[in-house]
């Protein structure tokens, strides 16, 4: 059964163009609730853990330069079937290819600079939630 948490970040791009407050704004209106969330500015070391599992890919370290390159937004949202209806919300991760209304298609600037992350599986969401958030930072 699927469970009612997932993991996002803002990335730089959409936390630089000042973008954080109209994408929260939408994934409220979506009908997610915010359990635990902080502003924060990877290392390199750290964004590197953190996308460990794309390290054999040819965009890891473009990936890991750019989400060190600013501060994000890190939370974990809770909804039914979070995992499967925050990435409808979100849209497809290159944003040429993303839905229209979706996250990713009002704010992302290319396939790096995609606006937001949103877990792929509840297994991640977990994991991924578990990197950043201590039990005594949610609610
Ligand atoms: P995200 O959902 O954060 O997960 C991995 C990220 O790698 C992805 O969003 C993209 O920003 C980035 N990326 C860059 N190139 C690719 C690619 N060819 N396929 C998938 N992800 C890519």
């Amino acid at each position: 059964m699927a469970t009612n948490r997932t993991f996002t970040m803002i990335k730089p791009d959409a936390f630089g163009a000042g973008n954080t407050g109209a994408i929260l704004k939408m994934i409220q209106e979506a009908g997610f609730k915010i359990v635990a969330m902080k502003a924060t500015k990877l290392s390199a070391d750290l964004a590197g853990k953190f996308y460990e599992v794309h390290k054999e890919r040819p965009f890891y370290n473009d990936l890991v330069s750019f989400m060190s390159s600013g501060p994000i937004v890190a939370a974990i949202l809770e909804k039914d079937n979070a995992v499967e209806d925050f990435r409808k919300l979100i849209g497809a991760t290159n944003p040429a290819e993303a839905a229209e209304g979706t996250i990713r298609n009002m704010f992302a600037k290319s396939i790096d600079a995609n606006a937001v992350h949103g877990s792929d599986s509840d297994e991640n969401a977990e994991i991924e939630g578990n990197f950043f958030f201590s039990q005594a930072e949610r609610v």
